[in-house]
C-alpha cells in the first residue's frame, strides 16, 4: 500500500485549521486554503496557541512548535493549492450549494485519482458529488472528524461504496498514523454514527432541563460523572454486555416510554436563541461565562480533553 503524500485542507475556520494542525503535528506538510486573507491569519495564530498549550503540557516537544507550524504552507490561490495534492479534505461552510461548487472547482483542477474527502457534519456525500463525472465519484467520500480536530480521536469514514478499497485503507493508514481513531459508517445514515447517538443524549438532556428536574449544574454532573464516565474508556455495547442484556432489556422497557421522543430540537434552545443566549460565543448560555473570557475558558476545555487523551493513549 502506498502512503499518502501531499495533503491540502480547504477551509481555515474551527474544523480546517485543527485539521491542518494534526497533519503537520505527525510530519505531514499540509496545504491549508481559505480565499479569506483573515481568516488565513486567525487559522495561524489559533494554530500557534494550540501548540504553545501542548508543549506547555507535554504532547509535542518543548521546541517542536515552530517546525510544526513551518509544514504548515497558507496558499492564497485554489490551484496552487491543490497543485499535486493526493488527499484533499474540504472544511468549508456547511452549505450544499458552496460544496457543489468547491467539489466541481477540485474536478477540474485535480488529477484523477486524487483522494477528494468532505468533513460535512449532515449532509449527503452524493448530492454533493452529483454534477461530477461518473470515473470522479470513486475518488470522493467522508471524512468526519470532530471539534477540536486537534484532540479529538475519532474520524468517522465513509465512501458509501464509491472507492476502491486500497485507498480507504489509504485514508485509514494516514489518519492511524496520525493518532486517530477511524471507523467506518456502512450506509449512507445523515450524521452518521457519532453525532447520531450524541443528538440522542442532548435530547433527552435538554427534555430533562425543560421539564425542571434537576438543575443545569446537576444534570452535566449526572452525565460527566455517570454514564460519560465510563464512555470514556468503554463503549455502549461493551456496557450492555458487562451489566447484562436482561437487565438493559427490561429498563429500556421501563424507561423508554417516558423519556423524551422529540422530533424536532428543543424549544429550550429555541427561546435561548431568541435571547441571544448562545453559550460562550455571546457570553450567556446554559451557564454564564461573562465578558472577554471565551480565550480562557476555551484553553481549560482543551487542557480537559488533554487530559483524557492520557487515558485514550492507554486504551
Ligand atoms: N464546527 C464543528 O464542530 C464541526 C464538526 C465536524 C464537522 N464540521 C463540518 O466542517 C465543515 C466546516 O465547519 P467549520 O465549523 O470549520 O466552519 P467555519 O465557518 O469555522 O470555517 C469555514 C471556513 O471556510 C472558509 N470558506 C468559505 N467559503 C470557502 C470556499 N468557497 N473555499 C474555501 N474556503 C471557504 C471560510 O472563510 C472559513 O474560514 C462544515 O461542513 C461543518 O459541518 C464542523
Amino acid at each position: 500500500m502506498t502512503g499518502i503524500g501531499t495533503i491540502t485542507v480547504i477551509g481555515a475556520g474551527t474544523m480546517g485549521h485543527g485539521i491542518a494542525e494534526t497533519f503537520a503535528i505527525h510530519g505531514h506538510a499540509v496545504r491549508l486554503f481559505d480565499p479569506f486573507p483573515e481568516m488565513r491569519g486567525k487559522a495561524r495564530a489559533a494554530i500557534a496557541a494550540e501548540l504553545e498549550l501542548l508543549a506547555e503540557t507535554g504532547r509535542i516537544g518543548p521546541a517542536a512548535a515552530a517546525d510544526i507550524l513551518a509544514r504548515i504552507a497558507f496558499p492564497e490561490d485554489l490551484a496552487e493549492a491543490v497543485a499535486g495534492a493526493e488527499f484533499v479534505i474540504e472544511a468549508i461552510p456547511e452549505d450544499i450549494a458552496l460544496k457543489r461548487a468547491l467539489f466541481a472547482d477540485l474536478d477540474r483542477l485535480c488529477a484523477p485519482g486524487t483522494i477528494l474527502a468532505s468533513n460535512t457534519s449532515s449532509l449527503d456525500l452524493d448530492d454533493m458529488i452529483a454534477e461530477l463525472p461518473g470515473a470522479r465519484r470513486a475518488d470522493c467520500m467522508i471524512c468526519h472528524w470532530y471539534n477540536p480536530a486537534h484532540l479529538v480521536p475519532l474520524v468517522e469514514l465513509s465512501d458509501f461504496g464509491n472507492m476502491d478499497p486500497a485507498d480507504l485503507e489509504r485514508v485509514e493508514a494516514l489518519l492511524q498514523g496520525c493518532g486517530k481513531k477511524t471507523i467506518r459508517v456502512l450506509q449512507n445514515l445523515p450524521g452518521l454514527i457519532a453525532n447520531r447517538i450524541q443528538q440522542g443524549i442532548a435530547r433527552e438532556v435538554f427534555a430533562l432541563i425543560e421539564s425542571g428536574a434537576a438543575t443545569p449544574e446537576d444534570i452535566d454532573a449526572a452525565l460527566k460523572y455517570g454514564p460519560a464516565f465510563r464512555y470514556a474508556t468503554t463503549g455502549q455495547l461493551e456496557i450492555a454486555d458487562f451489566g447484562g442484556i436482561d437487565i438493559w432489556c427490561a429498563v429500556g422497557d421501563n424507561l423508554l416510554p417516558e423519556i423524551s421522543a422529540a422530533q424536532a430540537a428543543s424549544d429550550l434552545l429555541r427561546r435561548k436563541i431568541a435571547e441571544n443566549k448562545l453559550g460562550l460565543k455571546t457570553g450567556e448560555g446554559f451557564f454564564s461565562y461573562g465578558e472577554g473570557r471565551s480565550a480562557e475558558i476555551t484553553r481549560d476545555f482543551h487542557r480537559r480533553l488533554i487530559r483524557q487523551l492520557a487515558t485514550i493513549d492507554d486504551n
